[in-house]
């Protein structure tokens, strides 16, 4: 039976690929950010995983609103990583665990849930990124440790699947992997938020009061986000901030064993999002 060893949610803002690339990580702007990830990898480093499920949302390189599929699933054996229009650099592409993408495929289907099924798809900052503030070195030598799952949320084009739907997707995806016959070992990533907003009257919009609250109840009370509608939500942490709806993903995943937090970082602003970081392990 494969084993979960946790979960590590971050915010995924492009400017960070900006900063990596130019070794910005301990200038003052950048310092309180970058530093949040020390102690993830000492906790990688004690007990490394092989494969990685990363929830995230798609930034138009492989959905725009012509066609937006509410939850994706990759199931490629290579993931290439293309130019989303940020001016970032180009990272290396990451291997697809084929095995565990349609053992999850096929229990999402039995569960219920109308997933579409990606044997090809490009990767962006959402995937990249938090590959890259995990294993640093992978970066440099272009190639990841780890094998990946992408599985992509709808946050771009309301309407929205609700943090409830989130949630109980999460907990689909963690029976597939413990139903996996593989010994191999698990990370779950979720990937965006917290709370920010890009564009119209309240671009710059941030809400440090409930991005927190939300990291709290991740720990002990993880349906509290369920009284929220994802209207509602918009109007806390801005029309990107919905993001966050990969962080409920994951934790719908980390569901099924009580759990603690290792670590946690919260940093505002970078560019124009609240960035948040937890790592959440088995008790
Ligand atoms: C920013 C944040 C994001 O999540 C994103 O996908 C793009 C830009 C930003 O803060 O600039
Ligand atoms: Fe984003």
């Amino acid at each position: 039976m494969a084993e979960i060893i946790g979960s590590v949610c971050t915010s995924h803002v492009p400017a960070i690929g900006g900063a990596l690339a130019r070794n910005q990580q301990q200038t003052p702007y950048w310092k309180p950010f970058f530093d949040g990830y020390v102690k993830v990898r000492e906790w990688l480093a004690k007990d490394p995983p092989d494969v990685v499920v990363i929830i995230h949302n798609d930034h138009g390189l492989n959905f725009f609103l012509d066609k937006m599929p509410t939850f994706a699933v990759g199931a490629a054996e290579v993931y290439h990583n293309a130019d989303e229009g940020w001016g970032i650099p180009t990272l290396a592409p990451a291997r697809g665990c084929v095995d565990l993408s349609w053992q999850i495929v096929e229990k999402a289907v039995e569960d219920e849930f109308d997933i579409t099924t990606c044997q090809e798809a490009l990767i962006d900052h959402a995937v990249e990124l938090p590959l890259a503030l995990l294993w640093p070195e992978g970066r440099r030598a272009g190639k990841w440790p780890v094998e990946i799952v992408p599985i992509c949320v709808n946050t771009v084009l309301a309407p929205y699947p609700s943090p409830r739907r989130c949630y109980h997707f999460g907990q689909s995806l963690r029976r597939a992997i413990d139903a996996w016959d593989d010994e191999r070992r698990v990370l779950v990533i979720g990937s965006g938020g917290l709370s920010h907003q890009l564009d119209g009257e309240r671009a710059g919009h941030m809400n440090k009061g409930f991005d927190q609250r939300f990291m709290k109840s991740l720990v002990d009370d993880p349906k509290w986000i369920m009284q929220y509608s994802n209207d509602e939500l918009v109007k806390q942490v801005g029309t990107q901030g919905i993001e966050l709806l990969s962080w409920v993903v994951a934790r719908g995943v980390m569901d099924a064993t009580p759990v603690r937090e290792y670590h946690s970082n919260y940093h505002v602003p970078i560019s124009n999002t609240a960035t948040g970081l937890q790592v959440l392990e088995p008790a």
